[in-house]
């Protein structure tokens, strides 16, 4: 692309349709803010520099939009705002200052639609490069316009007018050519319109669509390019259309992976984030979501509704069904769940086992380890080859700090047992079922800390007596 152009998106509206406190654009679809859709897609393509209309939420919009990682060009995305929501003719104005100088052509975008791709955004802008005319707009056909602003076609490729579907005649509303929002200018000829704008009689707001009709009216030529996919192109107006690109979002992942030799058991069901790295012979079963930074090697299994996030899973790691796991390390062939909660900050160790209703926290379990059932381990250290009996409790917790617990190698923890941090437990030691442990237990030692139990003989049958029942009931 020989002249140079700069990009404007537009997201400084609230998306009344949307019903939402939220700006539109920064709810999100296929696990990212609409805008960042958008913005991701622009800084693919030449452009001399980047510019985002904000206005509602503009601390918050500007705020997802520096957090977008990565390269930007140039100088990075710079900012417009808008203080009222005049409508789209009026977002461009507020940037005249910024835009008019910058370069000699103007490529607008909207900040909600999600699924356009720089391939399309490129063609378009060399379509209208090639043109030579004053605007080109891109339209699409589609099953159903409504909503959408209609293409008036004048003689070849030339546009007439742009009608918004609440101004729209009859038998305008029975054209199915749409404005998909996406336009590219040449600058000098859009700010001389845009002053002209009148604000439309029933909303009030200045349309950017009434800058096509004007430039006709002045014998200017307007072109339209049809996007070779209309599904493209999707505005997201309501939560019907943002659950419908989240749809198409996560089906490009899941095919994405599956073509990477990822097997999904039901693609349709699960969620996996675009960052999300999956290994090859790994299986997904249904319901799973696989979100943020997360990282699966190879030849993992993923049970049913298991939810991960932000972790990351060697090779031949089987997670069992409907585990939450947080900012966690697993190694090779440990095994998860089902069932079991990891939060932040664990390391599980190489063939570990953290079996049904166990919750970890900030706790590295050793090579060989195991906690199969019903535990919570907080701030431990567990060394290798330890066993963890069912229901043990690691008490962390005073009140005010957390302290630490250490299980030194193949230490064995009888069932039932409460460790009161800070507390150790030396390597080979035994600590007897339903132990109540406060002092460090040595190495090799076996502790004992339960009331001793007392059995009285016929004591049952005695009180039965005395309560004048005659036999005890079953
Ligand atoms: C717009 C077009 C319509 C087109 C449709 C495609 C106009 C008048 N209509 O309608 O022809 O078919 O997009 O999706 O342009 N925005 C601002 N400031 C404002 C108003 C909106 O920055 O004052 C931003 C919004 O945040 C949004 C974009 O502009 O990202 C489009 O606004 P929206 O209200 O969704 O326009 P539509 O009614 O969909
Ligand atoms: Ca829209």
């Amino acid at each position: 692309m020989k002249e140079p152009f700069v990009i404007v998106i537009l997201a400084a509206g609230q998306g009344t349709r949307f019903k939402s406190k939220q700006a539109k654009v920064l709810h999100r679809a296929g696990g990212r803010p609409l805008i960042e859709h958008t913005v991701r897609a622009a800084r693919e393509l030449p452009a001399e520099a980047i510019f985002v209309v904000v206005g509602y939420q503009a601390d918050e919009v500007t705020a997802a939009v520096k957090a977008i990682p990565g390269p930007m060009p140039g100088t990075g995305v710079q900012f417009i705002r808008q203080e009222s929501p005049l409508g789209t003719g009026h977002a461009l104005r507020c940037g005249r200052r910024e835009l008019e100088s910058a370069a000699s052509h103007l490529l607008v975008l909207c900040g909600d639609t999600p699924l356009l791709t720089a391939r399309t955004l490129r063609r378009f802008l060399e379509f209208h490069l090639r043109s030579g005319t004053a605007a080109a707009v891109l339209t699409a056909e589609v099953e159903d316009p409504a909503g959408y602003g209609r293409i008036v076609r004048g003689s070849g490729s030339s546009i007439t007018a742009i009608v918004e579907h609440k101004s729209a005649s009859p038998k305008q509303l029975r054209i199915r050519e749409i404005n998909t929002g996406i336009y590219c200018f040449r600058n000098r000829s859009l700010f001389a319109e845009l002053d002209r704008l009148a604000p439309d009689p029933i909303t009030k707001e200045y349309y950017l669509t009434d800058v096509i009709g004007l430039l006709h009216g002045r014998g200017r030529k307007v072109v339209a390019y049809q996007a070779p996919d209309p599904a493209e192109v999707m505005g997201v107006n309501t939560r019907v259309e943002l659950a419908q690109v989240e749809q198409v979002l996560r089906a490009q992942k899941a095919r994405e992976l599956m073509l990477a030799g990822v097997t999904l058991l039901r693609p349709e069901t699960v969620l996996i984030d675009p960052d999300v790295e999956v290994g090859p012979d790994t299986v997904i079963e249904p319901g799973v979501a696989l979100l943020g930074r997360t990282r699966v090697g190879e030849g993992c299994r993923i049970g049913a509704c298991s939810v991960i996030t932000d972790s990351d899973l060697a090779a031949g790691v089987t997670v069992r069904p409907s585990c939450v796991i947080a900012e966690s390390r697993i190694a090779t062939g440990a095994m998860i769940g089902p069932f079991a909660h990891l939060r932040p900050g664990n390391w599980i160790g190489p063939d570990a086992r953290i079996g049904n209703f166990v919750e970890v926290k900030k706790t590295r379990v050793g090579r060989g380890s195991k906690a199969s059932h019903l535990t919570y381990l907080g701030d431990a250290t567990i060394g290798d080859e330890v066993n963890i009996g069912a229901g043990t409790i690691t008490v962390n917790y005073d009140g005010e700090k957390k302290h630490p617990t250490v299980i030194e190698d193949r230490a064995f923890i009888g069932s039932g047992t409460e460790l009161i941090a800070p507390v150790r437990v030396g390597r080979n030691a035994f600590v007897a079922a339903g132990s109540t442990i406060h002092e460090e237990v040595p190495p090799g030692a076996l502790a004992i800390a339960r009331a001793r139990q007392v059995s009285k003989p016929g004591w049952v049958l005695e009180r039965k007596k005395k309560t004048g029942k005659k036999k005890p009931s079953p």
